[in-house]
């Protein structure tokens, strides 16, 4: 069977009430459900993870090394300066996918860049939580073969 894990990075886990003209009204439990949700409809397993330190998305993150068969993370503001974040994630032969809820190109300055944007498959932002179901999406057909842009 299939796994996927999806990490929700620092703050997401005051989705709901956390600027809700930025990031909408659903809250981190009710994206888990509706990703649960998809992953019964395609008959394969996704864990979610929640954290607001740095050192349990990266543990997180190795431990996925033969467990998963692809990551979707949400690095959170770790996007723009974890540098130990991104190497974890180039560390691991695991496929990921960036999202964010937000536009980041939108937003502040700072929000544009992303450390992590080059050691992942692709990069979703703007779109709120389908985002995070794309995500699965598109390493789901890669895992059928389809393959990434930059594969
Ligand atoms: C975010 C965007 C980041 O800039 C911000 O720090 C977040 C959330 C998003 O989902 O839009 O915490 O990753």
């Amino acid at each position: 069977m299939r796994k996927f894990l999806v990490l929700h990075g620092p703050n997401l886990n005051l989705l709901g009430s956390r600027e809700p003209e930025v990031y909408g009204r659903q809250t981190l439990e009710e994206i888990d459900h509706m990703l649960q949700e998809w992953a019964e409809q395609r008959g394969c397993r996704v864990d979610t993870f929640q954290s607001n330190s740095e050192g349990a998305l990266i543990d997180r993150i190795h431990e996925a090394r033969d467990r998963y068969d692809g990551i979707v993370i949400n690095p959170g503001a770790y996007t723009h300066y974890s540098i130990a974040l991104r190497d974890a994630l180039a560390a691991v032969p695991v496929p990921a996918v960036e999202v964010h809820l937000s536009n980041v190109h939108a937003r502040e300055p700072f929000r544009r860049h992303s450390v992590i944007s080059p050691v992942v498959r692709g990069v979703i932002a703007g779109l709120g939580p389908v985002g995070y179901r794309l995500a699965l999406e598109a390493l789901w057909a890669e895992l059928d073969g389809g393959g990434s842009a930059g594969a």
